[in-house]
């Protein structure tokens, strides 16, 4: 498709720039503003004969925020008469809500695919969506990117040759044992278990195998308050390992997980791009850019 257009907004600059050069693309930034009362203001590039346009923007930090002003550069699209939007959300916020956990809940992940398909978003994707149950509630014409291969090439190249790939969780459990096998570790996970009222975690370690000396690298999808994180990690030196780094995507790192991570001993946390932090250490662009390229040719 020939006349392609790629906006970007405030929390995904550093993706964006990488992704758009990789396609060939020029990156634009949609304007922002925040009114005196709090609402939000966009405003969109001239966009002259726009056939498609990528709209790329991490829904993190101030989830509803930027949820807000992406809904407002879809409108503004509408507007322009561009037929085909294509929303990349390097993170997607409200995905762990997946489900119905407690009565009176909602699926807020459906909220948010429902809403940004009103909006005319025709096609999306999403970086390493938390579940399969995520992707399904967002619903409509949505892919998920992976990016096992850049976790693979941040370990080689941020960590090099740690002897250990722990999964915090059973669900991250899958992803480890490739890790691991990539780069000629072994493997553990935890089982983990999480009170849905005071959001305390529980895990036990689930190996036999001995775990002296070895340097670890826990491997998860999010960190947020550390906790998950933070229980392995101490698990792991009690149980003698020499050392602990943690790996994820998307490093949101609220209520002083820094902290709560040094406290239980892990050395560093090493995040993503897909959300700008002080703690991104390596990109995603190029399964990003792989899943783009698709929709250009
Ligand atoms: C849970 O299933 C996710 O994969 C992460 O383990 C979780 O979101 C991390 O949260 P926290 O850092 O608050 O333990």
């Amino acid at each position: 498709m020939s006349n392609a257009f790629f906006l970007y907004g405030n929390s995904s600059s550093t993706l964006a720039n990488e992704v758009s050069a990789s396609l060939g693309m020029r990156g634009l930034k949609f304007e922002t503003k925040v009114f005196p009362d709090g609402e939000s203001y966009v405003r969109i590039p001239d966009l002259p004969g726009a056939e498609r346009v990528f709209v790329m923007n991490s829904l993190y930090p101030n989830q509803d925020k930027r949820i807000i002003e992406t809904l407002l550069v879809c409108e503004a699209l509408r507007e322009a008469n561009v037929d085909n939007v294509t929303l990349v959300l390097p993170y997607l916020a409200y995905a762990r809500q997946d489900r119905i956990f407690l009565k009176g809940e909602p699926v807020s992940a459906k909220a948010i695919g429902s809403a940004f398909r009103y909006a005319g978003v025709t096609k999306a994707y999403v970086v390493e969506a938390h579940s399969d149950e995520a992707i399904r509630a967002f619903g409509g014409d949505v892919s998920n990117i992976s990016v096992d291969e850049s976790l693979i090439a941040a370990i080689k190249s941020l960590i090099r040759t740690p002897d250990l790939i722990v999964a915090p969780d059973e669900k991250a459990s899958k992803r480890v044992k490739i890790i691991a096998d990539a780069i000629g570790a072994e493997s553990v996970y935890f089982s983990k278990r999480r009170d849905r009222i005071t959001g305390e975690v529980s895990s036990e370690l689930n190996t036999s195998i001995e775990l002296t000396g070895k340097r670890a690298v826990i491997v998860d999808d999010i960190i947020s308050t550390g906790g998950s994180v933070a229980t392995a990690s101490r698990t792991l030196l009690e149980k003698g390992v020499h050392s602990v780094r943690a790996l994820c995507i998307h490093a949101l790192m609220v209520q002083g997980a820094e902290e709560l991570l040094a406290k239980n001993g892990v050395q560093e946390i090493y995040g993503s791009n897909t959300i700008d932090t002080n703690f991104t250490r390596y990109s995603v662009a190029s399964e990003v850019s792989n899943a783009l390229e698709k929709l250009l040719k």
